[in-house]
């Protein structure tokens, strides 16, 4: 049967029927390649007619034996894993160039090797010297790592095979190639085939395989959105090139809760560990000045802090701005209207910025709330009372919907030193962890109870 082609955008994976200078996915420009069929491949001979084995099939009452986690002893990484390492499980750490996953697999990998797992770290970006001059500055030289400068997959494949590590990191997905697949290292066809040799060889050999994949800009290199589905946990390192925070989220995890962060504080010896990342987020704060708001989050498991920061002037004639910084764009685009539409405030001719202090980038609609109370805040020039946090989630028609896990947004904050809460009406609030709390019905509400507007 003749297999019809398929074309794949080297930015977000996305596959279509047929080839286009630009991506209706993602929008990429000239970032869709064709694939290149993966039956020459070592592990994916073509069915042919020869008839393949029965299966054992089980049953879903067997009990396995349970899942036997590492500890790096990197308490950050640890949760971020689910609670350590699971083996024969194959992990991707992506982000963009430069914002420090070699820093931290080395560290990783370092850690691990120091509790008695085998490690084998392989660059295929940088020579065996350079990784070790890192290792130099990190003061890891003494960690039992195993490493080696390599971009052949077949070698690398073989040499694991004989040294049977625990951990192996492959630094970068993109520089490995296999000599079966007919393209270029980094194109989507290379990328996909080696995450698929390397993915294999975890579950077979029992290995826990960390890849690095370089999120990319231009569409010649494919991302590692394009191998996202076929590894057990897909983590991402993120923060401001410009701020010293550098936060490890899972986006996804077979072995643990998704939307985990790790916190990490960048310095000349590497990356330490940030165990109170509100205390860190909320830092540089000015204590209560118009157009920040405090917002009491939650991160994964863990309520997490931080300031929100707006910024409301008049525009010079012609276009407003609306510029956003650590939150979703149309998210403040639809908190604009009901405060417009709901509240009787416009916003039309005035400048909106807004800034999630410290490289945070926030997807909870619970900041809502926040978001507004910073808005206001800056456009009526007023502060928000002294040690006050903020949550909850903004409906359409203006009212406020509570939000889960209040009690242990309250408690955080009471931790921190804060003794007002100002949230939904509906919200469970047990024993409140003794804080105030200034239930409300809706955003109107807000804005004549504290802004004594509209
Ligand atoms: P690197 O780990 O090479 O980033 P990536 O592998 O994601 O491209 O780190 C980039 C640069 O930042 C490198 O020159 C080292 C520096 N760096 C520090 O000095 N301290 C740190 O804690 C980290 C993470 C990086
Ligand atoms: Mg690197």
């Amino acid at each position: 049967m003749a297999k019809s082609a398929s074309f794949t955008c080297a930015n977000c994976g996305a596959v279509h029927a047929k080839w286009s200078g630009r991506c209706d996915d993602c929008g990429a420009w000239n970032s869709i390649s064709e694939d290149v069929p993966l039956s020459a491949g070592p592990s994916s001979k073509g069915l042919g007619a020869t008839r393949g084995k029965e299966m054992p099939l089980g049953d879903l009452a067997s009990e396995d034996a349970p899942l036997r986690r590492t500890n790096s002893g990197l308490g950050e990484l640890d949760r971020v894993l689910g609670g350590g390492l699971v083996p024969a499980s194959a992990i991707l750490v992506g982000g963009d160039p430069g914002i420090g996953k070699s820093t931290l697999l080395l560290q990783a990998a370092a850690a691990f090797a120091t509790k008695g797992v085998k490690a084998v770290y392989v660059s295929g970006e940088e020579a065996a010297s350079q990784v070790r001059l890192r290792a130099r500055r990190l003061g890891l030289t003494d960690a039992p790592v195993k490493l080696a400068a390599e971009t052949n997959l077949r070698n690398i494949l073989t040499t694991l095979e004989k040294e049977a590590p625990g951990l192996a990191i492959i630094d970068s997905i993109q520089t490995m190639w296999l000599d079966t697949v007919d393209s270029a290292p980094g194109s989507v066809s290379q990328v996909r085939a080696a995450a698929h040799e390397l993915t294999t060889f975890a579950k077979k050999r029992g290995i826990s395989v960390v890849l690095v994949g370089h999120v990319t800009k231009e569409g010649q290199i494919a991302g590692p959105r394009v191998v996202e589905h076929m590894v057990d946990t897909v983590l991402y390192f993120e923060g401001e090139r410009g701020h010293q925070f550098r936060i490890l989220r899972a986006v996804k995890n077979r072995f643990g809760p998704a939307d985990e962060i790790g916190v990490f504080e960048m310095t000349g010896e590497g990356l330490g560990e940030v165990a109170n990342p509100s205390a860190l987020f909320l830092s540089d704060r000015e204590a209560e000045s118009p157009g920040s708001a405090v917002f009491a989050g939650i991160e994964g498991t863990r309520p997490v802090l931080c300031e929100i920061q707006a910024l409301v002037s008049p525009a010079p004639a012609g276009q407003a701005r609306r510029s956003v910084v650590g939150w979703d764009g149309s998210r403040l685009a639809m908190i604009l209207a009901v405060l417009e539409a709901r509240c009787g405030i416009p916003f039309a001719g005035l400048d909106v910025y807004l800034n999630v202090a410290g490289g945070l980038r926030i997807t909870e609609p619970a900041a809502d709330l926040a978001v507004a109370a910073a808005l206001l805040s800056s456009r009526e020039d007023t502060s928000l009372p002294p040690r006050t946090v903020v949550f909850g989630e903004i409906s359409l028609s203006g009212t406020l919907r509570p939000v889960s896990q209040t009690e242990s947004r309250l408690k955080e904050a009471a931790k921190l030193g804060f003794e007002t809460a100002i949230l939904a009406d509906r919200s469970k609030t047990g024993s409140a962890a003794g804080m105030r709390v200034q239930k409300m019905p809706d955003l109107a509400a807000l804005v004549g109870d504290i802004f004594g507007a509209g």
